[in-house]
């Protein structure tokens, strides 16, 4: 292979941006032995000032920063454009004119590819380009190319991922500590494992569109953000997490793509999982994901989600991975892995085990009533707990129900009726169970 001198612009010189910056020179000797001399041309960020500063201070020169993408663009040595701003717009705009440019564009955008990313890599695989995004899930973790090339001879059939590292640390502390989903999350906002707006990561819009990213390379078939049913942890009691553990699960945030019979399941929610299954040691804020394929069987990834050298640690891998591909002349290689066209299933038609926490009278045959809802709407049950003690008749009571693997919809229309029991005060969660 003819070694050449490739030249990068960076867009975002935030914290994923520094860290790729700082990657590409302290390991510029061996990036260069094991595949070209990569060097970073361009940083453009709004805020020019700040950067200039930060560039230097890791031994850039200030020069090389600018607030103008059109100097990445119009820069015709430039090969690879780095975009790491996060977004839709105007990341969009800008990978797009990239790549008509005829650039090569590493990024670590998930809101971006979870959404308009068919189109990127169509416009991508036109132009004969690489559009590549291995930071966009899981961050440090190599997931992507692992699905993409070393177990692209598989025929995927699940993937279970904790791919948000702050439920993860949220879970943790409550499991770890007993304390409640309150004063965890405060606690990870005190040591910036969670946002000051904490939404997007504890009501599993970020795990969503990881997940839809994952469905999407794993079943060859477009998965977008919207597709995947979202549910976060905010509704997580200490009291779950504590009889959960009683049964021999815990509970993990869980990202799941599967494929049945040409159809897609994708989903986000709390689940309980054996407390032997691998993921259950998945702890603080890891990340890690459970790939079972055909012929592999159980696979599991696991390492940092986030984070600057994490992060920065894909994204450079990526860059020399298309640094290698200008070389060899073969950029747009590996581009749109989405060519079929398979049904997405809803969420009614998807199977699981429960666990369900009523808060019912205290009363005699109030159980019975209860059950009968269930066995009505062909709602198996496992097992049926009646937890704590009450002081005199007509008190609450807690009863924890685990049901045998039925149908989500049946679970649903069986809670509708026996919310209308009068001995029902309150459902108070409902939890899927996970095996596998
Ligand atoms: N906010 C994410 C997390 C990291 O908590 O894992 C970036 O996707």
């Amino acid at each position: 292979m003819e070694k050449k001198d490739i030249k990068v612009g960076l867009v975002g010189l935030g914290t994923v941006g520094l860290g790729v910056a700082k990657v590409l020179s302290s390991n510029s000797d061996l990036i260069a032995k094991r595949v070209t001399p990569i060097s970073l041309k361009r940083i453009v960020d709004k805020n020019v000032t700040v950067a200039k500063e930060k560039a230097v201070e890791i031994g850039y020169s200030a020069d090389i920063v600018t607030d103008d993408f059109n100097d990445i663009l119009n820069d015709a040595e430039i090969s690879v454009v780095v975009e790491l701003i996060g977004g839709i717009h105007p990341a969009y705009e800008f990978i797009k004119s990239a790549l008509l440019a005829g650039k090569n564009v590493v990024t670590a955008n998930k809101d971006l590819m979870a959404s308009l990313g068919g189109e990127l890599l169509h416009i991508a695989e036109e132009q004969g380009r690489d559009l590549m995004f291995e930071a966009s899930v899981a961050g440090g973790i190599p997931i992507l190319h692992a699905l993409k090339e070393c177990l692209s001879g598989n025929k995927i059939q699940k993937i279970m991922g904790i791919v948000n590292g702050t439920t993860n640390f949220i879970l943790t502390q409550m499991s770890q500590t007993g304390a409640d989903f309150a004063s965890c999350l405060a606690e990870a906002q005190e040591l910036g494992y969670a946002e000051a707006d904490p939404t997007n990561d504890i009501e599993g819009f970020d795990a969503a569109r990881k997940v839809a990213i994952l469905a999407s390379i794993a079943f060859n078939s477009r998965v977008i953000d919207t597709d995947v049913y979202v549910e976060g942890i905010s509704n997580i009691q200490d009291i779950d997490i504590k009889y959960a553990r009683e049964l021999g699960y815990g509970i993990k945030m869980l990202g799941i793509a599967k494929e049945d019979n040409g159809e897609i399941e994708a989903r986000v929610h709390p689940a309980l999982i054996p407390l032997q299954h691998p993921l259950a040691s998945v702890n603080d804020s890891f990340n890690a994901v459970f790939v079972t394929g055909d012929a592999v069987g159980d696979t599991m990834f696991y390492g940092r989600g986030a984070g600057e050298l994490p992060t920065a640690s894909a994204v450079v891998g990526d860059i020399m991975e298309s640094a290698r591909n200008i070389c060899q002349e073969v950029t747009g290689r590996i581009a749109c892995t989405c060519f079929e066209d398979k049904r997405i299933k809803h969420m009614d038609e998807t199977i699981s085990k429960y666990y369900i926490r009523l808060a019912v009278m205290d009363d005699p045959g109030v159980l019975s009533r209860i059950t009968k809802a269930f066995g009505d709407n062909k709602v198996s049950l496992s097992s049926v707990m009646q937890k704590g003690h009450n002081n005199k008749q007509g008190d609450a009571a807690q009863i924890v129900l685990i049901t045998h693997t039925v149908l989500e919809a049946n679970v649903q229309k069986a809670l509708k009726e026996a919310q209308a029991l009068d001995c029902l005060y309150e459902i108070k969660s409902l939890i899927r169970v996970e095996k596998r």
